[in-house]
């Protein structure tokens, strides 16, 4: 099984609602939702309110992928907007390990993110907080539309032979040449912006995707 979670970083803003129910019934699995503070990645996207207004117009489950400094200071506030998977990054460790513990005890489920040029090592030194998802960032954090960084295929191996998540996930730059180099490396659950919003038709969009994933 391969889950596919539409961004909506690459999403008509003046048309949200609109594109998020495009999404909610394209078949897509999740709506990946990407927080930035303009301070742990060079962009400053949405916050905890769009999250919330993603609940309340999607059916789906919502993972908030949060590329912010202090991830321990506004974990709760995305809990409260009702996000389905929290994802931290391994790069600030102790402030992810913080919010970890708040999102457990919210019940949630907790996402584990690392950058391309962090090492797998990183990901196994926090493994004991018993992530449901490990992503790996196959862009550098921080915009949609990037190309895919082939140099992580690695690395998504050694997660799903030494780790094994139930979710593996994979963000940035995939589409239908590259979902298969991911699914083949192990990934099952596939983050894709552009690949989706920017189509002509988001339904046929993530169908492809899968259809490409499950030909891996
Ligand atoms: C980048 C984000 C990704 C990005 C994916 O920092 O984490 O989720 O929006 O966009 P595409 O699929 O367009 O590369
Ligand atoms: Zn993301």
């Amino acid at each position: 099984m391969v889950y596919i979670a539409p961004s909506i970083l690459a999403a008509d803003a003046c048309r949200l609602s609109d594109e998020v129910l495009k999404a909610s019934r394209s078949g897509a699995d999740f709506i990946h939702c990407d927080i930035m503070d303009g301070h742990f990645v060079p962009n400053i996207s949405f916050g905890p309110h769009v999250v919330a207004a993603v609940k309340k117009c999607s059916p789906l489950p919502v993972e908030a992928h949060l590329m912010i400094s202090e991830p321990d200071r506004y974990a709760a506030a995305f809990i409260d907007a009702g996000a389905d998977i929290i994802s931290v990054h391994c790069e600030t460790p102790e402030k992810s390990r913080k919010a970890a513990d708040l999102i457990r005890n919210a019940g949630r489920m907790l996402g584990l993110v690392v950058n391309p040029p962090t090492p797998f090592e990183s990901i196994q030194a926090l493994f004991d907080l018993r992530p449901e998802l490990v992503l790996c960032m196959t862009v550098n954090p921080g915009f949609g539309g990037q190309e895919f960084i082939h140099d992580v295929l690695p690395k998504i191996r050694a997660v799903r032979e030494s780790l094994n998540p139930t979710y593996l996930s994979v963000d940035g730059g995939l589409n239908t040449n590259t979902i298969a180099l991911a699914a083949r490396a192990g990934a099952n659950f596939i983050v894709a912006g552009t690949a989706v919003f920017r189509a002509q038709d988001p339904v046929s969009a993530v169908k492809e995707l899968r259809m490409a994933a499950s030909q891996a």
